[in-house]
């Protein structure tokens, strides 16, 4: 009966968990769809210590009342534009998990002469997870170091690396073959090497990467963390963790391969390592504007807002640091009331994680129906009276699509310049985070607003006011 009561809990967690997925596929449902993942944990940990022998309740209450506190600690104080790095560290726990989970199964079923029988299966199972887990607990951290800015963001190139990891891989699967053929717990020197090993192997492929290809990287390590957890779950003989895991698994995967696409990387490349710089803002080459700019003021601007008909905004990662989002809601409401007509142009990769914008617009309540995906919107320039750029720049960089020898060559971007008058909005003429010049500040049509984003939009709405 209770079997029966747990395996239908584990069941309905799971449709909740894919029903949570779909959810947040979509900004309209992304609230229910995080809903739908908090209940369908509830009931996996509910279910789960129904399941659990009553004498470990005590101790499972203490760390989950510890571990809760915490979380919520750092996820109430965590700034938006941290998330990369949070999402990291708490990766590295997953991936933690399965290796201690990996070497207590292994204690639990063959120190006793535990069940012989499926052994092998077993084995590889705990060895698979150990691997895993060890790969992305010390990814996890390095990346997590990388984006705090605690060590470098510069690619580490040691001479060979290809191959110093491929002989780590090798020597992994050396061990695996000697851990599994093992009688008893004489396996544990195997198991420890390999553990060693993929410590090493984690830590050194994550640190060949450079700053611009983080992101794929987290979400890739959040993959990896997925399939850790899954192998967790054959261990333990848990369906919830098998299926959650592999959800987590899938859905990672499928979102390191939707940045890749929008950064125009390819997958392997970004494996392979080597591209980016410390991250961050960098200055162009000499510090000195390519050509010449013309600037504008806040007052004309507004001017020149309140005239047009149509004006496409585009947000990027400047409007997040400077958390304009609000004060810009209410500019586009002065618009829209006066007539205008306003539209949002959301790139795949502006800010620095999937769905950034997303997030800020939603934050200050700007309407859902306004705000458009590029593919959706990147025809739309060429009738627009006003593109207004907000702490944007590699999105819509003409040389991704102009210059071939560019580091962002064949990134799609926003066509902004297409519109009749362009406005760019940053603090100076320094470059984006792939570090390059952008030849959009020097078209005949743009012209540059420098300030803070907060500070220029305030001055904006007053002027409109
Ligand atoms: P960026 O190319 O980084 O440009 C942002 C611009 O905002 C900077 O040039 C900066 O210029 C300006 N800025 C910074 N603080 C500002 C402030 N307080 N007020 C006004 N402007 C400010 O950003 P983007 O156009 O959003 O493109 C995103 C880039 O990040 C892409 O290269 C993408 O590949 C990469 N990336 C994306 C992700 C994801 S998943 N979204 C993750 C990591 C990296 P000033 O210094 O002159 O103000």
């Amino acid at each position: 009966m209770k079997t029966g009561l747990i395996t239908i809990a584990y069941i309905a967690a799971s449709a909740l968990f894919i029903l949570s997925l779909g959810g947040l596929s979509k900004q309209e449902t992304a609230r229910r769809g995080n809903w739908y993942g908090i209940i369908g944990m509830l009931i996996a940990l509910a279910a789960t210590v129904a399941a659990m022998n009553p004498s470990g309740w005590p101790i499972l209450g203490g760390v989950v009342l510890v571990g809760a506190l915490i979380g919520a600690t750092v996820a109430a104080r965590v700034q938006m534009t941290s998330m990369p790095q949070l999402v990291a560290i708490l990766h590295s726990f997953v991936g933690l998990a399965a290796v201690l989970v990996g070497f207590g199964t292994y204690e639990a079923q063959f120190a006793t002469g535990g069940p012989r029988e499926g052994a092998t299966m077993l084995l590889v199972e705990i060895f698979i997870g150990v691997c895993i887990g060890a790969v992305t607990f010390t990814g996890s951290v390095i990346a997590f170091a990388k984006l705090q800015g605690t060590i470098s963001g510069k690619p580490l190139m040691l001479p060979g690396r290809h191959v110093i990891n491929l002989l780590m891989l090798i020597a992994t699967i050396a061990m695996g073959v000697m851990f599994v053929m093992a009688p008893g717990t004489s396996g544990h020197p195997f198991l420890l090497a390999a553990t060693v090993i993929t410590f090493v192997l984690g830590a050194h492929f994550v640190m060949a990467i450079g700053g611009a290809d983080m992101p794929v990287v987290v979400s890739m390590l959040n993959s990896y963390s997925g399939w850790a957890a899954s192998a967790a779950g054959f261990m333990l003989s848990n369906d919830l963790l098998i299926i959650t895991g592999a959800l987590v698994g899938s859905s990672g995967a499928i979102l390191s391969y939707i940045m890749c696409k929008g950064m125009n990387r390819s997958f392997i490349s970004v494996m392979l390592g080597g591209f980016g710089t410390e991250g961050g803002t960098v200055a162009s080459s000499d510090g000195q504007p390519a050509g010449e700019v013309r600037s504008v003021d806040a007052a004309s601007t507004a001017d020149m807002l309140k005239q047009a008909k149509k004006v496409i905004i585009v947000p990027g990662y400047g409007l997040a640091v400077a958390q304009a989002q609000h004060s810009l809601a209410e500019v586009v409401k002065i618009l829209k009331d006066g007539g205008t007509e306003v539209k949002f142009a959301i790139h795949p990769v502006a800010g620095r994680l999937p769905g950034h914008m997303n997030v800020l617009l939603a934050e200050a309540n700007i309407p859902y129906d306004i705000v458009f995906e590029m593919e959706e919107i990147n025809d739309e320039f060429p009738g627009t009276d006003v593109s207004w750029v907000i702490g944007a720049n590699d999105i819509v960089n003409p040389s991704a699509l102009d210059d071939p020898n560019s580091p962002i060559a064949g990134m799609p971007v926003l066509h902004v310049w297409e519109a009749r008058n362009t406005v760019v909005m940053k603090r100076s003429m320094a470059s984006g985070y792939a570090g390059v010049d952008n030849p959009l500040f020097y078209k005949d049509n743009t012209l540059m607003l420098f300030g803070d984003a907060k500070k220029v939009v305030d001055e904006i709405l007053t002027a409109m006011r």
